[in-house]
């Protein structure tokens, strides 16, 4: 759709309309990391980080999308924004068409040991991609690659209560605010950015009765899978790496200290800083205080935005 010299000019464009006229239910809008195509009437994003099929799925399904079924008019959307990319490689992955297809690559590609993460034998060609020219090629499901996401527009809804983009925020009317537990894990940089992407923060909390409110959500949400511990959850709040001997001071992701933002509250014996290498906050589920973690890990998080109608 886009050709790559004019790639900036639409980017900054994108991103002026989203601001503008999110709320509006006349425009096409969705996330801020999502690119709109009138000819399909969908949302897509290009993911440039390699994962294996089955991770591309979580994450597509995190953002509220699907991973791209390879239909001729996606195959064109595609093959756009693939040409801003010349050094992705040479497959996107995409979901599985069910058609039979001509292998991608050769065959030395293909491990000889099989990592403990791949699928089972019997998917063993089952996963497709997409190449640069546009064609779709079987593949084993243990190839990691780029991958692209798509959402309909009918099914990319604004949350004109909560402010959000997407599904899942729960209005909580006695502090003001929604809140999402995202069925995926991060480290806390992709935790912030993914909270942002839905219009959303990371949690901060303003309150007691907001610590209240968000322990609960704690104690009923359903475990992610995949978290480094499940009674932790990333929340908007990170450490600076002082180096004249002075004492390390939380702030929160607008720059506030924890007594500013107006709730301090740590578990016991925390924020430990355990081997020196916990400079990120989460919540501890048991009793929904304060603790650090290291930034790196991935663990569940939960997204606030401040309702906009309640
Ligand atoms: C954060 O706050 C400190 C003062 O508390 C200030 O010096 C600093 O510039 C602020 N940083 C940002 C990014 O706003
Ligand atoms: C976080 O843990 C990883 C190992 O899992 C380690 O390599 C990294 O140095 C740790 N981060 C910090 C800031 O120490």
């Amino acid at each position: 759709m886009y050709i790559d010299k004019r790639r900036y000019g639409v980017v900054v464009t994108f991103f002026c309309v989203s601001a503008l006229a999110a709320p509006s239910s006349q425009t096409k809008v969705y996330r801020t990391d999502y690119t709109y195509s009138k000819h399909t009437n969908a949302f897509y994003k290009l993911h440039t980080e390699s994962r294996s099929t089955k991770e591309a799925r979580e994450k597509c399904d995190a953002e509220g999308a699907q991973l791209m079924v390879p239909l001729p008019q996606d195959i064109r959307q595609l093959h756009a924004m693939f040409k801003r990319f010349p050094d992705l490689g040479e497959y996107v992955l995409v979901e599985s068409d069910r058609q039979s297809h001509d292998p991608a690559g050769s065959s030395d590609e293909v491990p000889m040991v099989p990592s403990m993460d791949t699928e089972p034998v019997y998917d063993f060609m089952a996963c497709e991609v997409v190449t640069r020219k546009g064609d779709i090629e079987s593949t084993g499901c243990w190839r990691n690659a780029p991958f692209i996401c798509k959402v309909d527009a009918s099914s990319a809804p604004y949350d004109a209560q909560c402010g959000t983009y997407g599904k899942d925020y729960i209005p909580k009317k006695t502090v003001g605010s929604c809140y999402k537990v995202p069925k995926i894990v991060y480290s806390w940089n992709e935790a912030n950015a993914e909270c942002k992407a839905e219009g959303a923060h990371l949690v901060v909390l303003n309150s007691e009765a907001e610590h209240e409110v968000v322990k609960t959500i704690m104690e009923t949400a359903v475990p992610v899978r995949g978290s480094k511990t499940t009674y932790f959850f990333f929340a908007g709040i990170r450490a600076n790496h002082p180096t004249d001997g002075t004492p390390r001071v939380f702030k929160t992701i607008t720059n506030q200290t924890l007594e500013e933002a107006g709730y301090f509250q740590w578990s016991d014996n925390e924020p430990n800083n355990y081997q020196d290498s916990e400079y990120c906050g989460s919540l501890f589920k048991n009793d929904g205080k304060y603790n650090d973690l290291n930034c790196s890990h991935k663990y569940a998080f939960i997204c606030e935005k401040e309702a906009q109608i309640l």
